[in-house]
Order: C-alpha cells, then structure tokens, then sequence
C-alpha cells in the first residue's frame, strides 16, 4: 500500500497518454496555443511514453497498490489503437477499475472495442447542449459526434456515464437547468466542474469562473438538493437531484469545486504526465522524471523507487487562491499534458 506522509493512501493513476487533442476549448487551449498543443515547450512527439512504456509503468504501479486508473489527455481516443492499451491495463493484477475521460468526439467508432478490451467506464466533456454554442466553446467540435458517441458508450455498457460541464459565466450559465433535466431524462449523471485558472486562460477564468457555491444556489431555485453519502477520494460531491414543479423525476448529479474546496485531505491520485512525469498533485510543479528510466529498461524496483519517491513528495494541499485574479496568475499548469 502506498501511503504519503500525511496518511493518505494512493491507489488511484491517472495517466494521460496524449497531450493532442482533436478540439481546442476556450479553457484549455484558447487561440495563442497552435496544433500540436506543444505548447509548455516541454512535451516533443517523440518523448510522448508508448504503450510498451506506459504498461511497464503500470506494472510496476500495481504491486505498490495502484487499483483504479483513468486513461487521459489531451484527448485520449486521438491515439490509435487505445484499446490494446487498455487491454493491457485492464489484464495487470491488481487494477480493480479502468475508466477514460473523453470529449467524445471519436467515441462512437471505439466504445464497443474498448469495451470488449476491459474499458470500465467514460467521463465526457459536454459544455452546452446547443449545437452552435458547442462548437463556439470547443472550437471546432460537434454536439452531434459527442451525442453519438455517448448513446454508443451506454449501448456498449460503459457505465455509469459522467456527464461534466464547466459553466462559465456569460458563457454557458444559463444551460446549468438544462443539463439537469438532460440528466434526469436520459439518467446521465452530469458533474458541473468549477473553471480551474491555468497558464493559458487567464483571461477566461477572469471573466468566466462561478465558484461551487454559486452554481448549487442557481440549481436550487429549481431542484431540489439532497447529499448523497458516496464521497469518495475524488473532487465532486453528490446529489440527489429532483425538480420541483415535476417531484417524481428525479436523478444524480456532482459538483466539482475543482478551485475552492480543499478535498485534498482525502486525496488518492498520482498523475502521469504524456512524456513520462509522475505528478504527485494537479496544482504544484513537483514531479519526477521516469521518462529515461523507462527507456533505458529500468527494472521494476527502479521504477517502484520512483514511484515511492513522487508519493513522498505529495504535497498535503493545494494553494489556490480562491479570488480569480490571483488565482490564474498563480497557476503552474497546462491541463493537456497533465489531463486533469
Ligand atoms: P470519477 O472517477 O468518475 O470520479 O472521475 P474524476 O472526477 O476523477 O475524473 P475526471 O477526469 O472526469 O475529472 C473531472 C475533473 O475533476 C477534472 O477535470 C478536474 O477539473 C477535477 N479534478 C480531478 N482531479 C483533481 C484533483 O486532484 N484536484 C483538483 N483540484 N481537481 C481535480
Ligand atoms: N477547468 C475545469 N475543467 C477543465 N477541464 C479541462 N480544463 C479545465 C479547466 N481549466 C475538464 C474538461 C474535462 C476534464 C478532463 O477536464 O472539461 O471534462
Ligand atoms: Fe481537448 Fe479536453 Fe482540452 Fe477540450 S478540455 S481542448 S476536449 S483536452
């Protein structure tokens, strides 16, 4: 069992594969970042980890007590052939759960074979349920690709399907209800993410962030609210959601105050970056590099001493300001590489 120096037991890796990504939304990669999204100057094409090396990773994670991964990017189904890799994954001993966030573009083409190849579950981005308005935000997407691919990932059974949505004032705040009765109808479980501030949306974070509170206050003039006791280790609380005019639909819906909460005493994650660093917390610049000794065939107690190593560097919290403005000046990341 893996445990940090404040007592928290790691057993969950997130592993973003790709820092590309076939969509460029307005809080990930606005217009300054080109194609190619290698913009921290860090991540080349050729020291992106290949399958061989993520596995090696993986299976040497799994012993130390590594049970639940998610497959991240970037957009992960960018990379071909994902579902050898999640093959791979899903037969190490000792990985209980393997899920994959997605815009979902590409998804109806993969779910049933990822699926087949052990794929657990799929989170999908979805930040507005109008055709025009999702192509503005995702510059460049399709509402009816992701729609598609979401109807295919329940089909193949790759439940329950998370729904997240970023709502971003003058943005898409007005969609909040609207994706709620989504959830309700089509039994979705929509999670609102709190806009986090990174290196390349200052601006958008400015002008566009709603804290937590905020967004449950605007549900509850319509919903009722009732805390649902699944907290586990990750950033989202729970709710039972039922409209008030319409008592008996009801569903399940999560938020994620990604910025304001400090859920970090129950933190359970490692990430690992596209080209091969191990981050011990989204919000702080500590890593260490395994990219060479994954290429120089390191053995399983090298890697698992580095591993061991980025686990006793975790930090016991993040420092987010909770105002904005400090908040985006502070922060250290690019969310494609790390997949956050
Ligand atoms: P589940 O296993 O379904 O709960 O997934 P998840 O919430 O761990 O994964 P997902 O990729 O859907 O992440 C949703 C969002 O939660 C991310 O984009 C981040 O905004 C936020 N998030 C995930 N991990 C962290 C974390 O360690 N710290 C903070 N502050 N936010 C996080
Ligand atoms: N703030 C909040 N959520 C973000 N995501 C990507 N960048 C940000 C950000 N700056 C979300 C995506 C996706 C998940 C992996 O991360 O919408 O659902
Ligand atoms: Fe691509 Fe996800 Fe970033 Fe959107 S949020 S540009 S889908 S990596």
């Amino acid at each position: 069992m893996l445990k940090d120096n404040y007592g928290r037991s790691i057993d969950y890796l997130r592993i973003s594969v790709t820092d590309r990504c076939n969509l460029r939304c307005v809080y990930c990669m606005p217009d300054t970042i080109k194609s190619g999204c290698h913009h921290d100057g860090k991540i080349a094409s050729d020291s992106v980890l290949s399958y061989e090396e993520i596995l090696r990773f993986v299976r040497a994670a799994a012993p130390l007590g590594i049970k639940k991964v998610r497959l991240t990017g970037g957009e992960p189904l960018v990379r071909s052939l994902i579902h050898e890799l999640i093959r791979g994954i899903k037969s190490t001993e000792g990985i209980e759960e393997l899920s994959l966030t997605t815009n979902g573009q590409r998804l109806s083409e993969t779910a049933a074979l990822m699926a087949e190849c052990g794929l657990d579950r799929v989170n999908v981005s979805l930040d507005s349920l109008q055709p025009q308005r999702y192509a503005e935000i995702t510059q460049g997407g399709s509402l009816d690709k992701a729609m598609a691919g979401i109807e295919a990932a329940r089909a193949a059974g790759l439940l329950p399907i998370k729904l997240n949505m970023v709502p971003m004032s003058g943005v898409n705040d007005d969609e909040i209800e609207a994706f709620i009765r989504f959830g309700i109808r089509t039994g979705y479980q929509i999670r609102f993410i709190e806009l986090m501030p990174t290196v390349v949306n200052e601006h958008i974070f400015n002008k566009g962030f709603i804290g937590s509170d905020e967004i449950r206050q605007r549900i509850e003039k319509e919903f009722l609210l009732t805390p649902l006791k699944v907290r586990k280790h990750g950033p989202a609380r729970y709710f039972n959601v039922m409209s008030r005019h319409e008592p008996r639909s009801a569903g399940v819906i999560g938020i994620i105050n990604a910025v304001t909460c400090r859920f970090c005493t129950q933190c359970n994650r490692l990430r690992l970056t596209s080209d091969g660093r191990l981050r011990p917390c989204l919000y702080s610049n500590i890593e260490v590099g395994l990219c060479s000794a994954l290429r120089t065939n390191a053995s399983k107690e090298d890697l698992q001493s580095l591993i061991i190593q980025a686990v006793d560097l975790k930090p016991e919290r993040h420092h987010i300001p909770e105002d904005a403005a400090s908040a985006a000046s502070g922060a250290p990341f690019i969310m494609s590489g790390i997949g956050g």
